[in-house]
């Protein structure tokens, strides 16, 4: 591990303005460096304190921070409250009529929903969940496109107390059967279809496909929402209607006040084996990360016009959409579609329509968006832009300067957010108007979070030398356990080694002036277009094709997405001699794939070979696919490989 090296050498540094330091909620270094004294001295006091201004209470906690269980760590845990209420209630005396939701379809159709109007819609949708016997604790499925719908129906089980599961539009039957088992979920909430790009895209029919599978039978109601106007099949014992549900019922709901450390969520995501991790969030740590975080590094205004590109179905879309947005009373925007439709403009129009302040996005789409059009962006007005942010993987320092120059015209900070699905919010991050940025860097730590760069024993390694990235102590917005497998949680996360620390799975250095540079996963866990997907989950996929003997996926740097799939397959019997027939397996496994896991999965590019390269004890050596996957010369020792001339094999591309 400490051989890694760095690989970047980025001198460039960027403060922010006088104008936006001065109108900042967080001032020059000073102001930083103020906060992070006061959680030093005194770390539960610190959060307590920020929880008690921050959050409504209903009835108030007594305790910051309990570790007498570590590292299930608890926090405010006998203080009630319930996050629905912080988001929308809070906001009706003050700003009833302010837009909450600026809501974009795909096909350019804008709709706005004040607060009251959001506040009325969680409401009704809360009764509606309530009147089929939808209760706190209970598990609920959403699978569902960006769409107000989808905020909505999170809220509502927030306001319940119900524990909402969203899974991604893009991810298949299966994945969806996993997660509905997993959870135990008693509903699924759904849309007829989505729209993308132009294109409807079924949802219905692959909740029918996925209950259909059997196994499900926690699941008693469907509601479907009415998007596209299609078809669907219809069974009247599970299925109902989205505004049958909702419009008989009243818009008053009183909210389900819950301990702080009710589970808010579940949101499963991919971890080094094959079978999801159902990362489980509070209620009251959770929250006040999202806010805090909203006014730091988004360093919010109530003026702002605040657009966060993300899904709801991943962590940074209930973040930073659904909750942390609502919760300071901001307006956003949202929108159904994609980045490319009718064209790479689409974003920058936006910006312009919308007159968009706080621009979050990631370093994928900024890629793609370069490669489509990287001078598009000066056809619109982007002068209303003040702050721009990316997350989700690390952002190559061109990427970052046509960002800074060309779409925030070299007047806007760059927040670089590093954090995880496991944290909730932001971890490492700049305050916009206090910490300078260099380009591909996510700088420091927000104030109370203490990271560390350190070796396989949990020393501290030194400045300019990689390692594992790790929390040196709890924090409220953290993973609480692993729905349903405590055993992985603490195994995965605090291993022993590690001294108690909490250990994220990337690898990282420090620079000269303690600015992080995160330099990817250490573990098996792939980002592909800033998505997450575990090597062992494509192989479990791959595996279950009856055409495959072995598999084994491996990450290959790529221009637009990050990083690329590649698997290299061994079939049961012999290799396709004819290309014409390799390359009709090749694609025959990539649907598969899709199939078994979503269309994000799908390997780009699949090799055949007798056997794969081995140790004498039977592991897999994955250094060396990364090595043949990436074209480059094999100079690692393969003394201690059974069977060397496989790599030969290996090498041949199928075109
Ligand atoms: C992994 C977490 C964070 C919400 C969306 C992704 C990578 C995330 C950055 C960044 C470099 C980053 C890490 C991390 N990552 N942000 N700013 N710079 N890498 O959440 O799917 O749970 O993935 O994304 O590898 O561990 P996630």
């Amino acid at each position: 591990m400490s051989n890694i090296e760095s690989v970047l050498n980025e001198i460039r540094v960027f403060s922010p303005s006088p104008e936006f330091t001065r109108q900042a909620n967080v001032s020059g270094m000073a102001g930083y460096e103020a906060l992070r004294k006061a959680a030093e001295q005194d770390y539960p006091g610190f959060w307590a304190k920020l929880a008690r201004e921050t959050l409504l209470w209903k009835k108030p906690f007594t305790r910051s921070l309990d570790q007498s269980n570590a590292p299930f760590f608890k926090w405010f845990e006998d203080g009630e409250l319930n996050v629905s209420y912080n988001c929308l209630d809070k906001h009706l005396a003050t700003q009833p009529e302010k837009i909450a939701i600026i809501f974009e379809a795909d096909d350019g159709k804008v709709s706005k929903v004040s607060y009251r109007e959001l506040h009325g819609r969680v409401s009704q949708f809360a009764n509606g969940l309530k009147s089929r016997g939808i209760r706190k604790g209970d598990r609920v499925i959403i699978y569902l496109p960006m769409s107000v719908e989808a905020v909505v129906a999170m809220q509502a089980c927030a306001r319940i107390g119900a524990i909402h599961s969203v899974v991604f539009g893009g991810f298949s039957a299966k994945s969806l059967h996993e997660r509905i088992i997993d959870a135990q979920a008693c509903a699924v909430i759904t849309a007829d279809a989505q729209m993308r790009g132009g294109k409807l895209m079924p949802l219905k029919s692959i909740v029918d496909d996925t209950l259909a599978m059997g196994g499900c039978e926690s699941v008693h109601s469907v509601i479907v929402y009415r998007r596209a106007g299609c078809d669907v099949n219809w069974n009247d014992a599970l299925d109902i209607w989205y505004h049958d549900l909702f419009n008989s019922q009243p818009t008053h709901c009183e909210p389900e006040w819950v301990s702080a450390e009710h589970p808010l969520f579940i949101l499963y995501t991919s971890g080094s084996t094959g079978k999801p991790k159902g990362v489980q969030h509070s209620s009251g740590g959770y929250l006040l990360g999202t806010m805090l975080t909203m006014q730091w590094v988004f360093d919010y205004k109530p003026s702002d016009v605040f657009w966060c590109t993300a899904d709801v179905g991943w962590v940074t879309g209930h973040s930073y959409v659904a909750y942390g947005p609502l919760a300071v009373g901001a307006t956003q925007v949202m929108y159904e579609g994609i980045p490319t439709y009718p064209d790479a403009g689409r974003f920058w129009k936006m910006i312009q329509d919308h007159k968009v302040t706080t621009f979050y996005t990631a370093p994928t789409a900024i890629r793609s968006l370069i490669k489509l059009g990287s001078d598009l962006p000066g056809q619109y007005d982007l002068s209303s832009l003040r702050l721009l942010g990316t997350v989700g993987e690390p952002i190559n320092p061109e990427a970052w300067m046509w960002y800074y120059n060309t779409v925030g015209q070299a007047r806007c900070p760059i927040v670089d957010t590093w954090w995880q699905t496991e944290t909730g919010c932001h971890m490492i991050a700049p305050l916009p108007g206090a910490v300078p940025t260099k380009p591909g860097s996510c700088t420091l730590p927000i104030p109370g979070i203490q990271v560390a760069v350190v070796d396989e024993t949990g020393e501290e390694v030194g400045k300019k030398h990689g390692g594992s990235l790790v929390i040196t102590k709890p924090f409220p917005s953290q993973i609480r356990t692993i729905w349903g497998d405590p055993d992985r949680f603490r195994k995965n996360y605090f291993p022993e080694e590690m001294r108690g620390y909490y250990l994220a799975g990337d690898s990282a250095h420090r620079d000269e002036d303690g600015y992080i540079w995160i330099m990817g996963r250490n573990d098996d866990v792939l980002k592909v277009s800033g998505h997450r997907l575990g090597t062992m989950e494509i192989e479990s996929a791959l595996v279950a094709n009856p055409l495959v003997a072995e598999a084994a996926v491996v990450g290959r740097p790529h221009e637009i997405k990050g990083e690329s799939i590649v698997a290299f397959v061994v079939l049961r019997g012999a290799r396709p001699a004819d290309p014409a027939k390799a390359r009709q397996i090749v694609e025959s496994l990539r649907d598969w794939v899709s199939k078994e896991i979503g269309p994000i999965a799908k390997p780009e590019e699949i090799r055949f070979g007798d056997n794969l390269p081995k140790t004498r004890s039977g592991k897999i050596m994955r250094r060396l696919l990364r090595t043949i996957a990436n074209g480059e010369e094999i100079t690692q020792d393969v003394s201690t490989l059974e069977n060397p001339t496989i790599l030969e094999q290996l090498k041949e591309a199928i075109l």
